[in-house]
């Protein structure tokens, strides 16, 4: 309960709304209390004998009430989804927020799918709460309360006769909310399942074909339904089981205010409009025992929502700007490792050992390893994606921790492993890190990256939209846009994480050339597949295991390594004898020939 009190704290920029609410609601009722003692008024007063100006006082008093209700039965509805709709404004934005601000870490083991059903049906679970539960729980007390204080004033003898329905009432509402919270919650935890199969699914969706694995997806989804229909079928049958009791115990009550009040009445002790208000009133306890039941639902529900959307908002941002962060004025492009380990956080192994280089600004720097021997990284902590564990990182001397995220990461050009392009145009794709990039700048970027060709072959050119619903590219073609839009950026130090693997080697060659002439002044670490990329680096890192086994430029290395002249013997597919200190030429024929 108390993470629906954190909850509530969201409502207060939209205070207002909610009390304005909150008094069309008393209002509401206020006008359905009235109504028995209109009632009683009409038949004491009005009926016998007749006089038809207390009739006409009744009848305008009761027309009076139907329209308070109709107006303010509105007004509440519409102030109250104001505010809650507000509060699943404000959450929304504060999750999107921290999802933009959360660290690598966190992104590596969240689950897309869950925290897709975070931003919206935990949001709406909450919203509804706000905007329909907590109105008919506080308009429930109101009625209960309110009905009580009327019946005793009425007629105090007959109304303590029939006080025994409410601890019955009372008890009843307990057990209900103590067998439905839980069931409550769990549908909750189940809905969130279902979402995440069904996430992957849509995700997935080619790799379920292409498995022939839909009959298997299907029923794991049918599965999951089932399970969800049994939960609310469950919660169903416990409603519907105390239903009848709370309609037991109202009827009973009347029964008693029939048998003590018809008596009452032949005594004179009591009126027929009082025993008539007396039933009204009586049924006016048990509709909102049936909210509340209703309402212990949706409580349930938005606590466990609640729960999940603040784990989120409370997550540890590993990597933080410190307090006193200065801006990384522009670089140079020197770049040292200064005794870095490193493990990934909540791994209890160190992926990287003891890591000590240093790279003159405008180096080419190759990373050669094999699979998980940590090259992907090793790059990954220079723009501070992740945190050393132990040691520095320092750009031109400065250590990465100390300066801004932004000022560091804007030097900074990378093509990640996986390019992702958004949905919009080839142009705004390339443009995407600096928007203002004029069609010029980008088209050179793109020529850079051989990907000026193929873009305008395509139907409408630069303006071609691609990413979800546009046209289709290949991973290579992906690759370069990708490399074009971390040219435009006109880094210092250019990354290259594998960027090149889904192009031809001929491809591979003209980006590397023109990359040649770009990457003067720039300081670029590329992590390649194959022997040309390799041998036209200034300086090789060769990684094994997560330490630094060997580094020099590839003449160096070929004499005094003999893990590197293995690896590129193994991974290039070329014979160890064939690897030679040889120039670029001869060693791009060997890549094209080989290339992996
Ligand atoms: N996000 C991560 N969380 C935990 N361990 C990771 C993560 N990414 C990579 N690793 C581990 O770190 C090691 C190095 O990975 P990586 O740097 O990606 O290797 P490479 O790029 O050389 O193939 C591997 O053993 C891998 O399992
Ligand atoms: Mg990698």
């Amino acid at each position: 309960m108390r993470v629906l009190w954190r909850a509530a704290r969201y409502l207060r920029p939209y205070l207002g709304y909610a009390l304005a609410a909150l008094a069309a609601l008393v209002l509401v009722n206020g006008a359905n209390l009235a109504v028995p003692q209109l009632v009683r008024h009409l038949i004491d007063r009005g009926l016998r004998p007749l006089q038809l100006d207390a009739v006409g006082q009744a009848v305008l008093g009761l027309l009076v009430v139907a329209l308070v209700r109709g107006v303010f039965n509105f007004l509440q509805g519409y102030w109250g989804e104001v505010a809650s709709q507000g509060v699943a404004f404000d959450l929304r934005n504060a999750l999107f927020a921290k999802i933009q601000r959360l660290s690598f870490s966190y992104h590596d083991q969240a689950q897309t799918g869950r925290l897709m059903t975070r931003m919206t049906s935990d949001v709406e679970t909450i919203r509804i709460f706000f905007g329909r539960g907590l109105v008919w729980l506080l308009g429930s007390l109101f009625m209960v309360l309110g009905a009580v204080v009327l019946l005793v004033r009425m007629h105090a003898a007959l109304a303590w006769r029939v006080m025994f329905v409410v601890p019955v009432i009372l008890g009843l509402f307990t057990f209900m909310v103590r067998r439905l919270t839980p069931i409550s919650r769990r549908i909750q935890r189940e809905l969130a399942t279902l979402n995440t199969i069904l996430h992957e699914n849509i995700v997935g969706a080619r790799l379920v074909r292409a498995f022939a694995r839909e009959d298997a997806e299907r029923a794991r989804f049918a599965a999951q339904n089932q399970v969800l229909l049994q939960q609310h079928l469950t919660w169903v049958r416990w409603f519907t089981r105390i239903l009848p009791l709370i309609f037991f115990t109202t009827n009973l009550a009347i029964v008693v205010v029939l048998w003590w009040g018809g008596r009452a009445l032949f005594a004179g002790d009591l009126t027929v409009g009082q025993l008539v208000a007396f039933v009204g009133y009586l049924q006016f306890l048990t509709m909102p025992i049936l909210n509340i039941g209703m309402v212990s639902n949706l409580m349930a529900r938005a606590a466990a929502s609640a729960q999940r959307v603040f784990e989120i908002l409370d997550a540890e941002t590993e990597v933080r700007e410190k307090p006193d962060a200065i801006p990384l004025p522009r670089i140079r492009g020197h770049v040292a490792f200064d005794h870095v380990t490193f493990r990934y956080p909540g791994s209890d192994r160190d992926v990287l050992h003891d890591i000590t280089f240093e790279v003159q600004p405008g180096e080419i720097v190759a990373i050669l390893g094999e699979t998980g021997s940590g090259k992907s990284t090793i790059i990954n902590l220079i723009p501070r994606f992740y945190d050393v564990t132990a040691g520095a990182v320092r750009i031109d001397g400065y250590d990465v921790r100390d300066v801004t995220l932004d000022s560091l990461r804007r030097q900074i050009g990378i093509v990640l492993q996986e390019p992702t392009l958004f949905s919009g145009t080839i142009r705004e794709n390339i443009a995407y890190g600096k928007p203002d990039a004029t069609l010029d700048e980008i088209m050179a970027a793109a020529k850079a990256a051989q990907a000026h060709d193929f873009i305008q072959r395509l139907p409408q050119g630069y303006d071609t939209v691609v990413g979800e619903r546009g046209v289709g590219l290949s991973g290579g073609q992906k690759q370069r846009i990708a490399i074009a839009r971390a040219l435009l950026v006109d880094p210092r130090i250019l990354i290259l994480d594998d960027s090149t693997s889904a192009v031809d080697a001929e491809t591979e060659h003209r980006i590397l050339q023109a990359l040649d002439r770009l990457m003067e002044g720039r300081t670029s670490f590329v992590i390649a597949q194959r022997v040309a990329t390799v041998r036209r680096a200034d300086t090789i890192l060769l990684l094994h295991e997560g330490r630094l086994v060997a580094q020099g430029p590839h003449a160096h290395l070929v004499h005094t390594s003999p893990l590197y002249v293995e690896i590129l013997a193994s991974q290039f597919g070329v014979r160890p004898w064939e690897v030679t200190p040889s120039g670029p030429e001869a060693a791009t024929t060997a890549g094209a020939e080989t290339g992996v």
